[in-house]
């Protein structure tokens, strides 16, 4: 039995504005799904899911996707998590070449699903590196980030970023621009998230941002100036102490502005939500050193930094808000448990 687990993550700066070239910094955080794997004598996959937003599930079928029995539970939300687990289970047979290879698989997560946190992709890269080192093969992180990135792909049609992929397999802060990742210096930065209880559609907000931009030159830029605070909030962390027990306030106080103006531009480009925009006025209400959604938008996540529990708590009193958790940027990526 092997079990592996991988962070989700919240974006510091830059979504939306990467899917045009722009760079953005996504951030690894303590918030993690792990996944257990023993190798099978026999073909099978047998997928047990806890905590997945789900009321948990058990799934057995032969090889491929479309011998998996009905199961009695919500059939789109098990479509899409068995989706993801087929891909690694495919990454994880290929890279150990045992096409053959069967497993029981449990999957358990604390991340919360499709909020923008990454949950697909710290189960996928956790899969894959629990699923290879069953069957004796140990990958780089390098490698579990680019076969995870190609079973979402595959899952997404395409639509996927490398961001949150790379990003759980490496753990820490993270520079993305086109399909160039690499990891950066960043000290310990205090989050503190907030969820909604809701999902957006990627796929629509995407296509709508598109939409504007095509339409207007103020939408475009927009879009590139949200760039311009990226490599602003790069240079701040470049020069921060990583080493450093805490990060100091200036720091904080000068990143919290840039995720301020950050959010406000997602805003105008119509992704945030009253529930999203709430929460990021209670935190800094609350004292945080700023706020901003994170992921898609339209609802799910916010993401603010405090080192105090002042957020945390009145987070928990704001309407909209179902969850309020702190989650300290992850240093670690993918690990065996
Ligand atoms: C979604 O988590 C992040 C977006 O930038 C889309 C993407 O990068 O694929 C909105």
């Amino acid at each position: 039995m092997t079990v592996s687990s991988a962070p989700g993550k919240v974006y510091l700066f830059g979504e939306h504005a990467v899917v045009y070239g722009e760079p953005a910094v996504p951030c690894a955080v303590e918030r993690r799904a792990t996944v257990t794997v023993s190798a099978r004598d026999d073909d099978h996959v047998r997928v047990r899911a806890e905590d997945l937003s789900l009321n948990g599930f058990t799934v057995e079928y032969r090889g491929s996707t479309g011998d998996r029995p009905d199961v009695d539970v919500p059939a789109p939300l098990v479509e899409a998590a068995m989706g993801y687990i087929d891909a690694a289970v495919d990454q994880a047979r290929d890279a150990a070449d045992a096409p053959d290879a069967g497993f029981d698989i449990t999957v358990e997560s604390d991340i919360p699903l499709g909020a923008g946190l990454g949950s697909s992709a710290a189960v996928v890269v956790a899969g894959i590196d629990a699923a290879t080192r069953e069957l004796g093969v140990e990958l780089a992180p390098r490698e579990i980030a680019e076969r995870a990135y190609q079973a979402e792909h595959e899952v997404q049609d395409g639509q996927a970023s490398r961001a949150d992929t790379f990003c759980s397999a490496m753990g820490g802060a993270v520079r993305v621009e086109g399909d160039d990742c690499r990891t950066i210096d960043a000290p310990p930065l205090p989050f503190v998230i907030g969820f909604d209880g809701g999902a957006g559609d990627t796929g629509a907000l995407v296509s709508g941002v598109r939409a504007l931009r095509e339409e207007y030159d103020f939408a475009a830029d927009t879009v590139s100036t949200v760039g311009d605070i990226v490599r602003r909030g790069e240079e701040l962390l470049a020069e921060a102490n990583p080493d450093a027990d805490d990060a100091p306030e200036e720091l904080l106080s000068e990143l919290g502005r840039f995720m301020n103006f950050n959010h406000g531009l997602l805003e105008a480009l119509g992704v945030s939500s009253r529930s999203l925009d709430s929460m990021v006025w209670a935190a800094r209400e609350a004292g945080a050193y700023g706020a901003k959604l994170t992921g898609a938008g339209g609802g799910g996540c916010i993401v603010s930094l405090d080192p105090t529990p002042e957020t945390q708590t009145a987070l928990r009193f704001t309407p909209g808000c179902e969850d309020a958790f702190r989650a300290e940027l992850a240093t670690e990526g993918v690990r065996v448990e």
